[in-house]
C-alpha cells in the first residue's frame, strides 16, 4: 500500500527539489508575455498563491508556501474544470495551491480563465505532432512543472497523450478527468460514444494516468442516467457538472493523503 497524497508522502526529489518554509520561488514571469502574471496584477491570495507587485524592476515573485500541496494544471480547451478547481480552493475545499497552468493551445479559453483568476499560466508549444508532445516540448513541460514544484499534475482537458519521460518524472502523480464511466468509452468524444452505443448510464471518471489511453487506476466516478431526449450537447453538459464535483473532490482527497493505491485499485484512508 502506498499513500499517494501529501499526508503520508515524502516529496519526491526528482520533482526539482523542495523549498524551505518561506522560500521565494522565482517564477519565470515576464510581464510582457501574454499569459504570464503581470506586475500590475494586484496581490492575490484567494487561490492559494501570492503574486504581488513588489518592485516593477524585479521579476514577478511567487511566494511559495512549502507547506501547501502544489498543483500543475494542463488543459487545451474551455477551462471549466480549472475554474472548478480554483473555486474549490477558494472555498477552502482543497488544501492546495495552483502553481502552474500550462496549455498547448495559445488562445485556449483555459488560459484566459487562468488569467482572469490571477493564476500564473503559460502556453508551451507542443511541437510538431498533433496528438503528443515532441521531445523538446516534453522537456519544456517537465521543466515548467518542476520549476513550479508541483506535487500533482492535473490533466483538465489536455488533448495530448503523455507518455515515457513525462510519466517517469511524475510517476504516480498525474491524474486525468474523462467524460465517461471508464473503462467504457476511452478516447475522444466519450459522451457521443456512450450515446451512440445506447447505454442507459454514463458519467465521469477521475483516474491516474499510466502508459495506456484512459486506463489508469480509477480514483472517483459519478454516474448519470442517459435520458431518452438527450442530445450529445445536453448529455455533455450534465457530465461536465459531474466532473466539476468529482475532480475537485479527488484532488482534495489526494492532497490530504487519503488516497492509497493497492494494485490498480485506489482506496480512501478516511472516507
Ligand atoms: C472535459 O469534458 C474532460 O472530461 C475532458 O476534456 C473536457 C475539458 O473541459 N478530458 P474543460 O476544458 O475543463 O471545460
Amino acid at each position: 500500500m502506498r499513500p499517494i497524497g501529501k499526508g503520508g508522502m515524502t516529496r519526491w526529489a526528482n520533482f526539482g527539489g523542495w523549498a524551505d518554509k518561506g522560500e521565494q520561488d522565482q517564477h519565470n514571469c515576464n510581464p510582457s508575455e501574454k499569459h504570464q502574471p503581470t506586475l500590475e496584477r494586484p496581490r492575490h491570495e484567494g487561490n492559494g498563491f501570492v503574486c504581488g507587485a513588489l518592485d516593477a524592476s524585479l521579476p514577478c515573485v511567487l511566494m511559495a508556501n512549502s507547506d501547501s500541496f502544489r498543483l500543475g494544471v494542463l488543459g487545451s480547451g474551455r477551462g471549466s474544470n480549472l475554474a472548478a478547481i480554483a473555486d474549490a480552493i477558494g472555498r477552502g475545499d482543497i488544501p492546495a495551491e495552483i502553481t502552474a497552468v500550462i496549455s498547448d493551445v495559445q488562445d485556449a479559453p483555459f488560459l484566459q480563465h487562468a488569467e482572469r483568476l490571477g493564476i500564473p499560466s503559460q502556453f508551451i508549444d507542443p511541437g510538431k505532432y498533433r496528438t503528443k508532445l515532441d521531445d523538446a516540448a516534453e522537456q519544456a513541460y517537465i521543466a515548467a512543472l518542476q520549476l513550479a514544484r508541483v506535487d500533482l499534475v492535473v490533466l483538465a482537458g489536455f488533448m495530448r497523450i503523455l507518455k515515457g519521460e513525462f510519466l517517469r518524472v511524475f510517476e504516480g502523480r498525474v491524474i486525468n478527468i474523462h467524460p465517461s464511466l471508464l473503462p467504457s468509452f476511452p478516447g475522444l468524444e466519450a459522451w457521443k460514444q456512450a450515446l451512440d452505443y445506447g447505454v442507459k448510464y454514463t458519467g465521469a471518471t477521475v483516474h491516474f494516468v499510466d502508459q495506456g489511453i484512459d486506463s489508469g487506476a480509477i480514483i472517483a466516478q459519478e454516474t448519470l442516467p442517459v435520458r431518452d431526449e438527450d442530445s450529445p450537447e445536453s448529455l455533455l453538459e450534465r457530465i461536465h457538472s459531474a466532473e466539476h464535483r468529482i475532480l475537485p473532490g479527488a484532488i482534495a482527497a489526494i492532497a490530504r493523503g487519503e488516497v492509497e493505491l493497492q494494485g490498480r485499485r485506489t482506496v480512501r484512508q478516511n472516507p
